[in-house]
């Protein structure tokens, strides 16, 4: 019946609705506060505010200029600067209220540090706790245990979306401030492995490519990982191809130029990559289907489910299938279309057409944020139903 399909579609869409917003600015949040002028200045040279306005539910712990004028006077270098300042950054949303009412008065919460590829263990945690006199304290988990900073005043607050708000030191730990080594001493392949990546770093590795992909990172290098279990189930298909063919298809997940998230939305259009090499085209199309962006290849369509790392020049993608270029696999038959049974964000083994069949290239930017906003008018209007059906 009718509301049986109405009711998941109804959930589909409530779910979008958040992603479908226009984000927030930090940059223009603190551009209000002359005193946090320099913590600004330094979140857009170490390009964490683009981090920041990309995240849907996060806490930044601003600091004043006079804290980050004790910090610039330790002349590290911008990339180091960008390793403590992201322990700043808190991936969940602490607004004063909740600050105060910590279960059991003290927690441990993950700060982007911990996506840096240079934190191990729980060094990218930060640790929040309510002291005596209703102060609370900040300290990282990393450091000598003791809670170097305190809540000063809260700037700004969208609840369960953005909190900014004052602490009265610079969070910073050992391993945040160790040297951080320039972009052409990052290693591709351990940065991957210790974030979800190992599988593919490992075929990296064995077969040659890695140098490739290293020599690439200085000019600039983004490079899309299939995770662990979709590089597992590909295992077999692998096996069968001859180590030349290996190396191709390995570095068809590499393109010579840093793509931020922001640049790969707008930017839609055919990619070379590393594999590009004459004759042998090796190309995909970026495709930006509302808030995703996919990778299109004759073959296969992957989707990039998350960040490893995003260091311009250099930005390392999480995506949900091996890419196969249709210089080495047969794009697959026109089948009819047959709805997908499987609803789980687990996409690996879909091989039906996506929803968005008929993508029409040119219409397709200003087409996809109509379609959005129609989607939004009927998730309204469904939620509008339902409420009175449950009635
Ligand atoms: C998050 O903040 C942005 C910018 O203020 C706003 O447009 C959006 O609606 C907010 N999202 C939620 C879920 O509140
Ligand atoms: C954020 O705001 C600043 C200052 O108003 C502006 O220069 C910048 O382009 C904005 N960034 C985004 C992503 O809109
Ligand atoms: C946070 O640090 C304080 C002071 O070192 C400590 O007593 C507390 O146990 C820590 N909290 C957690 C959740 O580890
Ligand atoms: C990266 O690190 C791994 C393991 O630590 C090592 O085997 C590999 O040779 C390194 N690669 C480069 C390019 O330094």
């Amino acid at each position: 019946m009718a509301l049986k399909f109405l009711i998941p579609l109804f959930f589909y869409l409530f779910l979008l609705l958040p992603s479908t917003s226009h984000g927030h600015n930090i940059t223009r949040i603190l551009a209000k506060y002359p005193e946090f002028s320099t913590f600004n200045h330094y979140l857009t040279l170490t390009h964490l505010a683009g981090d920041i306005n990309r995240r849907l539910t996060i806490t930044v712990l601003a600091v004043d200029n006079a804290a980050m004028s004790s910090l610039l006077s330790k002349k590290l270098s911008t990339y180091t600067i960008r390793n403590v300042l992201s322990l700043h950054v808190l991936v969940d949303y602490f607004g004063a209220k909740k600050l105060h009412q910590i279960s059991k008065g003290s927690t441990l919460t993950a700060s982007m540090f911990q996506s840096t590829g240079a934190a191990e263990g729980t060094s990218g945690y930060v640790n929040i706790t309510n002291l005596k006199g209703g102060k609370v304290g900040f300290g990282v988990v990393d450091g000598d245990g003791k809670l170097n900073a305190h809540f000063v005043k809260s700037l700004k607050e969208i609840p369960y979306n953005i909190s900014v708000l004052q602490i009265s030191q610079v969070l910073t730990s050992a391993e945040a401030e160790a040297p951080t080594a320039g972009p052409s001493e990052l290693n591709l392949t351990s940065i991957m492995a210790k974030q979800g990546c190992k599988a593919f770093a490992d075929l990296i590795k064995a077969s040659g490519a890695e140098t490739t992909f290293q020599t690439n990172i200085e000019a600039g290098l983004t490079v899309f990982c299939p995770t662990d279990n979709v590089v597992k189930s590909f295992a077999p298909q692998y096996k069968h191809l001859t180590a030349s063919q290996k190396v191709s298809l390995l570095l068809y997940h590499g393109i010579p130029v840093y793509q931020s998230l922001q640049m790969l939305k707008t930017n839609n259009g055919i990619m070379n990559t590393l594999a590009t090499d004459n004759a042998n085209k090796y190309d995909f199309t970026v495709q930006t289907d509302g808030e995703d962006v996919t990778l299109e290849t004759k073959v296969t369509t992957a989707k990039i489910t998350g960040t490893v790392l995003d260091q311009e020049p250099l930005v390392i993608y999480k995506i949900n299938k091996v890419l196969l270029p249709k210089e080495l696999y047969k794009a697959p038959e026109a089948k009819p279309p047959k709805p997908s049974k499987n609803n789980g964000d687990d996409e690996e083994e879909a091989d039906a057409p996506s929803e968005q069949e008929s993508d029409d290239q040119t219409a397709d930017e200003n087409g996809a944020g109509g379609l959005m906003d129609g989607g939004r008018l009927i998730m309204i209007a469904l939620s509008l139903c339902m409420g009175i059906l449950f009635m």
